[in-house]
């Protein structure tokens, strides 16, 4: 008997359990317990009907995805599916937790569905860069129809166990949490009302109905901007199409060719190691599984202004108080004001109620003392990027906040053990870093001082699951890790445009590549002054920034989307860049200034640029242990700054560009345009000189 795959008769049912944590995902062994387990249910003439049930928190997720890329192991999903479908005795699937990919395709492989009303069911696979290749984009379009199908397959949603019973994918829907009782319920009145097999792949009418129209057409142009550089959506709608053109079996064949087109695509190994690096990032390297979390039910803000009150939201979104205090009330009234609308535009997009709003509303609570923070678990700094500010403000915490409270700073670039100094408690002081706007963006940079307990971290690392965000735990450097990577293909992307490329040339390779917008739609949705005042400030401290056009669009006031001016020109209530004359008679103004004859670059020139900086920049974090790992810092850019995940982050990306290539054109860019930025890394050269990726660290 299969140790993951249990067969055992009760009553007149035969039941096959499965049994593989954490999600019952379907390995060679389930595949294999599944095939041995539907042959004894065969074999046993006591069992009138077959149940499929799981064991644990949920329902089969899926097929196993660790084995991708590996070579296939006998049995096949498919084949297992078909054999379930073929059998002669019905097989009902009860459904828990979540039936997806894999598992779905199993369950409509069994003759009927039932599922608990918690259930949901899905076919995830094109977030893996995949389509479902046992058979679900020819069996869920013959329940639902083209429409629904296309729609479940391409976004990789899930529906609702109602929703699901509407559509036709299950067959009935039950309250409690006893999935087994469920099954057997059914199993034992399917076999009562004298239920036959019925195979998903024989119900013909949805198909025949649709044959022929011209859905498939316009899903593919509506495609065209929704899923822009995503090669599996597109073979998903291909795969279903021919459940409408082809008879089954060809339709089977079909979908395991495009199938496999998707396995070979790196865009699908760039999705599966987002999928696990963004699981792997809560696993830190040397911070002990078993480290104490303190507990949070409170949190004081500093600061209401945009960042502050995005921050506040993500707490109040899931039931945590919390206190948000600014110095003047004018200040505090306009950022609840600014929370409030936030909250009545979810509402009015109906992701969430009225009473929401109103609950949500009522979790935050406004002052100016910061006496009101003496007994708060958790305090988040979010005022602007000012050192010296910073500190008074922490010393006045330390005096206040009660032994034990995290005092977080959300600086984006400043140094944290400097900010901790202020206080006679730095063990308990660490960065939060979210990113703009707070309430939406997944990231969570948290930033550990040298000081920082190990409390505090797996603390800010538990608060951080707890409100929904991606938290990465990174080490305390200028700009940790994101804004480091990111301000040397800011300074790069500026100097190219000295040199003769323009801003929109510059920011076309970057969205070519993949990110939702270039460099300068950035700094234009930033704010120019962002920029401007950490050049400025570098400046001051001593630092070479030599000067460029983006300071002089800066002194013009012209500092993005929110004066409608930066690099371009934005129309009233737009955000889209508009591409301005002026600009360019600013940047030649500027060449002219500098003594620059402008020369023509090419986009390949850009690309390497741009990119081979930060990678350069990552591996010097790497080696300096700002980051544990090379996935640390794709996760960061994927959350942080839409690096598009199907390239599985920059580092990702560099070892498949090739590490070697990547070392060379650093060198060869340290030797003609100089600077510390393109010094190679050592890290570099050593992965480089032996052949390896960032990936085998
Ligand atoms: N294969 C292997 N491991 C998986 C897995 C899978 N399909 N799904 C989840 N896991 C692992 C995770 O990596 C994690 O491992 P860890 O504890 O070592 O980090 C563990 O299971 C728990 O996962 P989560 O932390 O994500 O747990 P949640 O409870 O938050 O979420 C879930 C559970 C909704 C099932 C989520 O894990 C998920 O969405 N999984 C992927 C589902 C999926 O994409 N299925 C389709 C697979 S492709 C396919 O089926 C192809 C077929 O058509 C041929």
């Amino acid at each position: 008997m299969s140790e993951v795959v249990n067969y055992q008769r009760q009553g007149s049912i035969g039941v096959i359990t499965v049994n593989y944590p954490p999600v019952n995902a379907l390995s060679h062994a389930v595949r294999s317990g599944l095939l041995d387990a539907l042959k004894q249910g065969q074999a046993d003439a006591d069992a009138k009907a077959l149940l499929l049930v799981c064991d644990g928190r949920t329902f089969v997720a899926g097929a196993d995805i660790t084995e991708f890329g590996k070579p296939p192991q006998s049995p096949g999903l498919p084949e297992v599916v078909a054999e379930y479908e073929n059998s002669e005795k019905t097989i009902v699937a009860a459904i828990h937790g979540t039936a997806l990919g894999g598992g779905l395709e199993l369950a409509l492989g069994c003759h009927y569905r039932v599922a608990l009303e918690s259930a949901k069911v899905g076919l995830p696979e094109v977030k893996l860069g995949l389509l479902p290749g046992a058979g679900g984009t020819q069996r869920l379009p013959r329940l639902t129809g083209a429409q629904k199908a296309l729609e479940m397959i391409t976004t990789g949603d899930f529906a609702s166990a109602k929703d699901a019973l509407a559509n036709g994918i299950v067959d009935a829907v039950e309250a409690g949490d006893d999935v087994k009782a469920v099954g057997l319920a059914y199993a034992e009145k399917a076999v009562a009302d004298g239920k036959g097999p019925r195979r998903v792949r024989d119900v013909e009418d949805k198909v025949a109905s649709e044959k022929g129209s011209d859905i498939f057409s316009q899903f593919r142009a509506g495609l065209e901007k929704k899923a822009r550089g995503l090669f599996s959506p597109f073979k998903c709608v291909d795969a279903v199409e021919a459940a409408f053109t082809l008879p089954f079996d060809e339709g089977m064949k079909r979908e395991r060719e495009l199938f496999m087109e998707c396995m070979e695509s790196p865009q699908r190994a760039g999705l599966i190691h987002s999928f696990f690096s963004e699981r792997q990032v809560s696993k830190v390297p040397g911070l002990p599984k078993d480290t104490p979390v303190r507990d949070i039910n409170s949190v004081g803000i500093i600061g209401a202004g945009t960042m502050g009150g995005g921050i506040a939201m993500n707490f109040a979104n899931v039931g945590i108080p919390v206190l948000l205090l600014e110095l003047k009330q004018e200040a505090l009234d306009k950022g609840l004001a600014i929370i409030r609308r936030n909250y009545e535009n979810s509402a009015k997009k109906g992701r969430i109620t009225q009473a929401q709003v109103e609950e949500r509303m009522a979790l935050i609570k406004p002052t100016l003392a910061y006496e009101d923070f003496s007994d708060v678990d958790l305090v988040i700094e979010a005022v602007f990027e000012n050192m010296g500010v910073k500190k008074e403000i922490f010393g006045t915490l330390d005096k206040i906040c009660k032994q034990g409270a995290v005092l977080a700073s959300n600086t984006s670039t400043l140094d944290i053990d400097e900010i901790a100094s202020a206080t006679t408690r730095p063990e308990d002081v660490v960065g939060m870093h979210f990113f703009s706007p707070a309430n939406v963006m997944k990231l969570l940079e948290n930033v550990c001082g040298s000081k920082t307990s190990n409390e505090v971290k797996a603390t800010v690392m538990a608060i951080g699951k707890r409100i929904k965000k991606v938290s990465v735990l990174v080490g305390n450097c200028y700009g940790f890790v994101g804004n480091r990577m990111l301000h040397q293909r800011g300074a790069e992307a500026i100097k190219l445009v000295n040199e003769g490329a323009s801003p929109q040339q510059v920011d076309k390779v970057l969205t070519d590549l993949g990110f939702p917008m270039g460099q300068f739609a950035m700094s234009d949705l930033a704010g120019i002054d962002v920029g401007y005042r950490i050049r400025e400030e570098r400046r001051k401290a001593g630092e070479d920034i030599p000067a460029s056009w983006m300071d002089k669009l800066a002194e013009q006031g012209r500092l993005g989307q929110k004066t409608q001016a930066g690099t371009y020109l934005y129309e009233e209530g737009s955000r889209k860049p508009v591409v301005d004359p002026a600009v360019d008679e600013l940047i030649a103004e500027f060449r002219k200034e500098q003594g620059i004859t402008p020369r023509e670059i090419t986009d390949q020139e850009i690309l390497e640029r741009c990119m081979y900086v930060m990678i350069n920049e990552g591996a010097k974090i790497l080696e300096e242990g700002i980051a544990a790992r090379a996935l640390d810092i794709d996760i960061v850019w994927i959350y942080g700054y839409g690096f598009p995940a199907y390239r599985g982050g920059p580092m990702f990306w560099a070892d498949q560009v090739g590490i070697e290539s990547i070392y060379n054109t650093v060198r060869k860019f340290h030797d003609t345009l100089g600077g510390d930025q393109w010094k190679p890394s050592s890290l570099l050269e050593r992965l480089a000189g032996e052949g390896k990726t960032f990936g085998s660290l």
